[in-house]
């Protein structure tokens, strides 16, 4: 599974990393004005569970108050605040329109063409009902999976709190990824209902979503032929969006304006216990298989509103917040429908891509809205880098207070660019380090508190545990790289892998099966997968990933399933893929691959592109690899295992240093020889 314990980020980053040495204090205004404050530290260290417990009941409305706060006895499936009910709809939204916030904005939404929609939390409190009574008609109920392939716009959100609000668990997958992709998580979630649009905007133009849906359950509307499990979809829920022209499957295709615009706006939520699965969602892992992390309510709830409200330092009341991520993803999950609505935050979504119709157009939405905490990701922030600070300067930033990122590590470069051209050199940047799995945000500064380092995510959040261990369990002194691990449970953690409890055992709580000594939950310590180092002050420099996992634009891909994509084509033999540096995406998908010999000739030239394509058709565009070489042999060990660690040398221009496990030497040369003729497309 690892080829090896290095830490992908190449070795000039770490080092400038190293030398990395400007620090941020807090300024004293906005520490006085600060949501947290210093001694949540300590207060969380002297008594952790006390302090979930406190948050929870403090952030949330429990219809049954919890007694017990955490059961491990099942480690590593956690209980928390197990015998505790709750809707999660009803705390993102009736109990704010309760509170006389009705008329407060929820979401301020922007199409791509320009098209608006206001959502006050009153408005959006009935779309959701009827949503949920429109999701009832068709025999959604309690534990029913819902798959989610929406784009951005405020029916993904309702759908995804209609399924809450009826105790249903959705599975959201990115409207990005191929029908077989779709397929494979319909499958795996054995899903009662689709919901999708007819099409959303993407630079410029409808891209269609309906179709893809077609293709994915084309299998279902012909039981004989289909190989997967059971029939399960029965229907199929369209938001008209694009007003591209849709194929329609009577009897199976509803309307969403006629199924829910027909719907009666009064629906009580029910009270679900606390470890209700809330969602499933797909992510990638070292294996060909995509892993269905299961998250549940009160937990994920907790830590989702607690962490939105203190890292970002949110005032709802005044406010105006933004993540630009998609709900596709886990921070579409926990920093725009759960955490933001949970704290009764005024948001901005918006439905397209940051460069259309102009190059400035996330920055004319900052200065339309107001925007005051605005949370992406550093690729984002490297590409406008590239495209030169003219573009954000003409218009006002000024509102802006808080910045965020997420999905990878920012170099400090981009983090002063990001602190100097949009956060007008004072806003602090929040480097907010977590994963599907982890649900919210686990390391962090907290702003007002912390003195922060460019390109350091700093300090394990009040709450939570971690530790930088040795390959072999024993925890590092300050200043060594290691594992990062996660040494006591916590609120929003996964509660396992969708139908392969095995797996998640194996996955994440097998490495280091004792935990770590003083541990006071006990178990195992969870196995985050990534590298890290601390330093002297005992702040936290993220390394990258251990394993076989890549991360593109903060977007994880699996080597092994791009590799087995590929194989499945029918001209491929052999593959192998890395992920390379890349200036702007962080790491970029490099795949090395030996042709069938019937294919060799009258393949080679074209074959890269047909390739890339290939791989864009069966996952999705995000997977397709940035080169693909076409190569005679690829490194292995003398025990067959290809070696990445080579091929990542080699498409990154480095040196390739000792070859000496390598079965046969001269591979290596062969290789560099093809790439210096073949070079990189685009
Ligand atoms: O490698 C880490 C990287 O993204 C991985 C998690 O990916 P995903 O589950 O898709 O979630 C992304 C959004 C939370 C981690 O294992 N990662 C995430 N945030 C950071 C990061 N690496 C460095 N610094 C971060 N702030």
């Amino acid at each position: 599974m690892t080829d090896s314990t290095t830490p992908a980020a190449d070795s000039t980053s770490i080092e400038s990393l190293l030398h990395e040495n400007r620090h941020f204090p807090p300024s004293p205004e906005f520490a006085a004005n600060a949501i947290a404050k210093p001694g949540i530290y300590d207060t969380a260290a002297a008594d952790r569970l006390g302090f979930w417990a406190n948050r929870s009941r403090e952030l949330l409305t429990w219809r049954t108050p919890f007694a017990e706060t955490l059961d491990w006895s099942g480690a590593p499936v956690a209980r928390w605040f197990a015998d505790g009910t709750l809707n999660v709809a009803e705390n993102c939204l009736d109990r704010h329109v309760a509170a006389g916030n009705g008329d407060r904005v929820a979401i301020h939404w922007e199409g791509e063409p320009g098209d608006t929609r206001t959502l006050s939390y009153a408005e959006l409190t009935t779309e959701v009902k009827k949503a949920a009574n429109a999701l009832a008609a068709l025999g959604v109920g309690k534990g029913d999976r819902v798959a989610i392939y929406l784009p951005m716009i405020p029916e993904a959100a309702i759908a995804m709190l209609a399924c809450a609000r009826l105790g249903a668990i959705h599975s959201v997958v990115f409207g990005g990824f191929s029908a077989e992709s779709l397929r494979a998580r319909i499958d795996d979630a054995q899903a009662k209902l689709v919901i999708t649009a007819d099409g959303g905007w993407r630079k410029g133009k409808v891209f269609p979503l309906k179709p893809t849906v077609d293709s994915a359950l084309a299998g279902f509307e012909n039981a004989a032929e289909y190989d997967g499990p059971a029939e399960t979809v029965e229907h199929v829920l369209v938001v008209q969006r694009g007003e591209n022209e849709v194929a329609w499957h009577e009897g199976r295709d509803l309307w969403w304006h006629e199924a829910v615009g027909g719907a009666s706006e009064e629906h009580e939520p029910e009270a679900f216990e606390a470890e209700t699965p809330l969602f499933i969602l797909y992510t990638s892992g070292t294996t060909g298989k995509p892993k269905g992390i299961l998250h549940t309510s009160g937990g994920y709830l907790t830590q989702a509103a607690f962490t939105h409200r203190n890292v970002f330092d949110l005032h709802p009341e005044t406010d105006v917040y933004w993540c630009t991520a998609d709900i596709g993803w886990i921070t579409g999950h926990s920093y725009v429908v759960y955490g933001p609505l949970a704290n009764g935050a005024t948001q901005v979504m918006y439905e397209g891509t940051p460069d259309t119709p102009h190059p400035g157009r996330w920055w004319e939405l900052i200065q339309k809205y107001g925007v005051s905490i605005f949370y992406t990701a550093p690729t984002a922030i490297r590409s406008f880098m590239k495209a030169g600070r003219e573009i954000p300067q003409g218009f006002d930033l000024s509102s802006i207070r808080v910045l965020g990122t997420v999905g990878e590590p920012i170099n400090p470069e981009a983090w002063i660019w990001y602190h100097d051209v949009i956060g007008g050199g004072t806003a602090p940047i929040v480097d907010t380090w977590w994963q599907t799995e982890t649900g919210a945000i686990m390391v962090s500064p907290l702003p007002g508190i912390t003195d922060l380092k460019p390109g350091s995510a700093q300090k394990a959040l009040p709450g939570i545990s971690l530790a930088v261990l040795a390959e072999d369990g024993e925890p590092l002194a300050r200043g060594a790289g290691g594992l990062l691990s996660i040494t006591e449970p916590w609120p929003s953690m996964l509660r396992g892998i969708w139908g392969d409890m095995d797996r998640y055992v194996e996955t994440y709580w097998s490495k280091f099966p004792n935990g770590v000594p003083g541990s006071q939950a006990g178990g195992p310590a969870y196995f985050a997968g990534d590298g890290a180092r601390t330093d002297e002050d005992g702040d936290l420099w993220l390394l990258g990933r251990v394993d076989d996992v890549m991360n593109v634009s903060g977007h994880r891909l699996s080597t092994a399933e791009i590799e087995s994509a590929l194989v499945a084509h029918p001209s491929v033999a052999e593959a192998a893929v890395v992920g390379a540096s890349d200036e702007t995406t962080g790491q970029a998908v490099v795949a090395f691959v030996i042709l069938k010999s019937r294919f060799a000739d009258e393949m080679a030239v074209d074959a890269p592109d047909l390739l890339r394509a290939h791989v864009g058709q069966q996952i999705g565009a995000i997977a397709r690899p940035r080169d693909v070489f076409i190569v005679a042999e690829l490194p292995k060990t003398r025990s067959g295992k290809i070696m990445r660690r080579l091929l990542r040398d080699v498409a990154e221009g480095r040196d390739i240093g000792d070859t000496t496990t390598l079965a046969d030497t001269t591979v290596m040369d062969i290789i560099a020889d093809k790439m210096k003729a073949a070079p990189a497309e685009d």
